[in-house]
């Protein structure tokens, strides 16, 4: 017998199709509207596929952490981003991915990141020795490549040439690039096979996976110890046999500490650049409470530096949507839905809901002070999203952007251009161009 679910208001079959291809070029603004419309929640109908979006924090909480064990991530990540990356921590559910956060949990304990705050300084000092200084410099490609040589030195502690560098960073742009295409004109994957793009795609995951591989044979062969993240992932050992992980399985979780600690850590930083210049006060603030002599770890605690950072991921959280499928059939207040049903959630939405926030459109650093923030706010916030698939990269990301942000503000003068970043929301919530005016102190 069929069975009668009660799902969220939202739109019909037709109205779905017609709102999937408005959301192909404007994502944000669409879901944006039907937010406003369905108030937080709606239904998408497309066909055998049921789809509610999301941007109530209950909601959220119920699928990401009250009832997690009832939610797989959705094929996206595991299967389309899979099939080039490998299974690792992102692209991967169930038990496997149990055994391996396990595994790798405690390397990114607070005390074992400790350990790479010296490794982030000096590469962060490294690049504002040679940081562009002029009118209308666009900081996203320098914070693109800042993100990327921190998770690479902090990886591998060691010189790694730099074409390697410079394939490993095009690999991981491009495969993104590449499934939110397939993602977004599912009726062109038919062609993407023909032309030969998804084999360009896999042949350059092969190189990335060599480069990789040659890293850790050179790494085998030396008795040294370096202190990095791959240290860390040659050295864990699985609780119930004791064993290392394989080689390819150390490949697999590089690639997706490479992927997952890059491209969302270069957005927060070149947002938080964007902002403090459009708010010349707050960054005057922010250079009074974190003085230019500040020890490493005074940074990582500093109030004000980390207030900075978690108002711009309020604003513009890197990680703006993620998904989940139910694998039984749920409930969730008056919505009951089936088996299979997908659930977006917006972060993004939430994040500048005027429920949950004050002037939510506004750069208020301070609403995160400590004397200020409740843990009832905290709940409309999931920069790095929650239950126990938080991101583990969490800590680490919080100390490189206030050890980077600290150093740059003492360094250099920036202004707005009086040109606004548009948002490009790929698999993160890229800013097209942020175009500063830059000047050494
Ligand atoms: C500003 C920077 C970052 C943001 C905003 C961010 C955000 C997130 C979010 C929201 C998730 C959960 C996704 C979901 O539930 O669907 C996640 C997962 C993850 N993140 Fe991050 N992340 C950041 C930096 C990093 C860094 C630096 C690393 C590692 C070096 C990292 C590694 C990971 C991994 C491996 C996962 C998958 C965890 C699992 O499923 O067990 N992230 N991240």
């Amino acid at each position: 017998m069929k069975k009668n679910y009660s799902m969220p208001a939202g739109y019909t079959f037709l109205q779905s199709l017609v709102r999937t291809y408005k959301q192909v070029k404007n994502p944000i603004g669409t879901m944006e509207e039907s937010m406003e419309k369905f108030n937080g929640t709606y239904a998408v109908n497309l066909g055998l596929t049921r789809m509610i979006v999301t941007q109530d924090p209950g909601f959220i909480d119920h699928v990401l952490k009250a009832n997690h064990k009832n939610y797989f991530k959705s094929p996206i990540q595991t299967d389309q981003l899979g099939k080039f990356l490998g299974k690792g921590l992102l692209t991967s559910n169930g038990e496997y991915w149990l055994r391996q956060r396990r595994l790798i949990q405690p390397g990114f304990h607070i005390d074992k990141i400790h350990a790479l705050y010296s490794i982030i300084q000096k590469t962060a000092a490294d690049f504002l020795a040679t940081f562009p200084t002029g009118k209308q410099i666009d900081v996203y490609p320098l914070m693109y490549k800042l993100a990327f040589e921190i998770v690479i030195n902090s990886l591998f502690n060691v010189k790694v040439p730099l074409d390697h560098q410079q394939q490993l960073s095009a690999f991981i742009r491009e495969v993104q690039e590449f499934v939110i295409k397939e993602v977004r004109q599912p009726h062109k994957n038919w062609w993407f096979q023909l032309s030969g793009e998804v084999n360009r795609n896999l042949k350059k995951a092969d190189n990335a996976r060599q480069i990789i591989r040659n890293i850790i044979q050179e790494r085998k062969k030396s008795t040294q110890k370096h202190n990095d993240l791959l240290d860390m992932l040659l050295d864990a050992r699985y609780e119930d046999n004791g064993e290392p992980m394989h080689e390819s399985q150390i490949i697999d979780e590089i690639l997706i500490l490479l992927i997952a600690g890059h491209e969302t850590t270069a957005n927060a930083l070149a947002w938080a650049l964007y902002l403090l210049a459009e708010h010349p006060d707050e960054l005057k603030k922010l250079r009074a409470a974190a003085s230019k002599y500040l020890t490493v770890d005074e940074c990582v605690s500093n109030d004000a530096l980390n207030s900075v950072v978690k108002e711009t991921m309020r604003l513009y959280p890197p990680a703006w949507i993620s998904d989940r499928v139910a694998l039984n059939d749920d409930a969730y207040k008056n919505f009951t839905f089936p088996k299979g049903s997908i659930i977006i959630v917006f972060y993004y939405g939430l994040h500048r809901d005027e429920k949950y926030w004050e002037n939510p459109k506004s750069f208020i650093p301070s609403r995160f002070d400590k004397q200020h923030i409740t843990k009832e706010k905290l709940k409309a916030y999931f920069p790095f999203g929650s239950g126990p698939r938080l991101c583990i990269g969490n800590n680490f990301a919080m100390a490189e952007m206030v050890i980077f942000l600290h150093a740059f503000i003492h360094r250099f003068e920036i202004k707005p251009v009086n040109i606004s970043p548009k948002i490009n929301p790929m698999v993160t919530l890229r800013p097209d161009k942020v175009l500063l005016d830059i000047e050494q102190f």
